[in-house]
Formats: structure tokens, sequence, C-alpha cells
């Protein structure tokens, strides 16, 4: 079977890491987690003080970004590649509310967009590779084999990533996360460089009503039928 790029984009929270992970380990392919890469950059805005709920040194982020050096590394218990920061295994500081709460004022500037669709396109370049976020398929890979656009509910959504935070320890109310949804699908909508939009060849997915495996067998019956197609 030829390898092909497959694009997983949509609304905050929609579940699609959790599908991207699964079809990559299928499929032998790397699984790519755009998030967490404006996710590692917000967090180092914040562990140097450049971003709080007072201010935002725009600025001093761009001034910084040569210091920012952002790698995933394989863990096989986990079955996914864990995201480092300088060296530092950040994986779980960087799902908590408060990072949530700034990452999309960070996403809305382009020159960390631009360093960060660099790196992404890099870690593309021999397709193989699932990768999810809110532009990879009409920004990172525009010629993607197989574009997927994943959509929920919002209660839908801010229900599942609540769950996951208080499974985690973390003290949220589901009033905060939905708020934070809601903003962050805002944000990501509306920005001037490389607003979430629907591209005009991707399959829209909404899974407010599916369960994981209905919805893992339909995105893998979508990769056979795009595979068979460019044999
Ligand atoms: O929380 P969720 O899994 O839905 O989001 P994420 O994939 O971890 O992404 C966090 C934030 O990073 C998004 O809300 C966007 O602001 C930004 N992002 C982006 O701008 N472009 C991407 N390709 C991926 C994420």
């Amino acid at each position: 079977m030829k390898k092909i790029t497959i694009a997983i984009d949509g609304f905050s929270s929609t579940g699609k890491s959790t599908v991207a992970k699964q079809i990559a380990k299928h499929l032998g392919y790397v699984y790519v987690d755009s998030g967490a890469m404006y996710r590692a950059v917000t967090y180092y805005a914040m562990q140097q003080g450049i971003i709080d709920s007072n201010h935002f040194n725009v600025d001093g982020l761009v001034a910084n970004l040569d210091d920012i050096k952002i790698s995933f590394k394989f863990n096989n218990s986990l079955g996914f590649a864990e995201v480092y920061l300088n060296g530092t295994n950040i994986e779980n500081d960087i799902r908590t509310l408060e990072v949530s709460n700034f990452v999309s004022k960070v996403a809305e500037i382009s020159e960390v967009r631009q360093l960060l669709v660099k790196q992404q396109q890099k870690l593309g370049k021999d397709k193989g590779v699932v990768m999810d976020g809110r532009d990879i398929g009409t920004v990172v890979f525009p010629d993607a084999e197989l574009k997927l656009f994943m959509t929920a509910s919002a209660e839908t959504r801010a229900e599942r990533r609540y769950s996951e935070l208080i499974e985690r320890g973390d003290a949220v109310t589901y009033e905060a996360v939905l708020k934070n949804v809601q903003e962050r699908d805002y944000i990501d909508s509306n920005r001037e460089d490389s607003p979430l939009v629907i591209a005009e060849d991707a399959i829209e997915i909404d899974n407010s009503n599916m369960s994981l495996q209905e919805q893992f067998d339909k995105i893998l019956q979508l990769v056979n039928i795009t595979q068979e197609s460019i044999e």
C-alpha cells in the first residue's frame, strides 16, 4: 500500500488526537499532535513570564523563538510520542486548562505559526503520517490525500474534556471548560493567519453521537477507499 498523508482538523476537544493515534497505530504511521507544539510554545511563554492573565509580551516571545526547541520522543508503554521542550518532557504540563486558556492567543502570532508549520512539514515529508490540528489540510499539507474535519456540539466536547481533566486530578469546573472550548473556537476560527476553516476537499465528521469504535471504523474505511483510489 502506498503511504498517504492524513490531515485531521477540527474544533477544540473533538477527539481528533484519540482517533489520530488509533489510526496511526493501526497503519504503522507516525502521529503528530500539532496542537502540542502550540501548547509547548505557550508553556514556554508562561514559564518565562512572557504571558499571564494580565499581559502578553508578544514581541518578547517572538524575540525568543530561537530558544524554543520542540521534539517528540516515542514512549513505548504509552504507544505514542510525547512532547519535549528543550529536552524536558512536558507532555503532562501542556494539557492543563491554564495552558488551554492562553494557547489560542499564542497561536494567532504569524511568527509562531511559520516556525511550527515548517517543523510540521518536515515531520511529515516522507508521508505515512497522521497529523491533527486546525490548519493541517489547508496550510501544512494542502496536498494531503485524505482530509477530515471533526465536529461535535460544544457541550459534548466540553463534557469530554472536563472528564479528561478530572481524571488527571485537575481541579476544574465544567463551566470553565465549556467557556474555554467556546473561546478557543472563536479565536481559532477568526484569526487572520490560517484560521480554522473546512478545506474544500475535506470530509466532515460529526462525532457527537458516535462511539470511539464507530468513529475508528468510519475513518479506517475512508483511509482504505483513499488508498485504493491512488494505487
Ligand atoms: O484541546 P484540543 O486538543 O482541542 O486542542 P489542541 O489540538 O491541543 O490545540 C490547542 C490550540 O493550538 C488550538 O486551540 C489552536 O489555538 C492551536 N492550534 C493551531 O492554531 N493550529 C494547529 N495546527 C493546532 C493547534
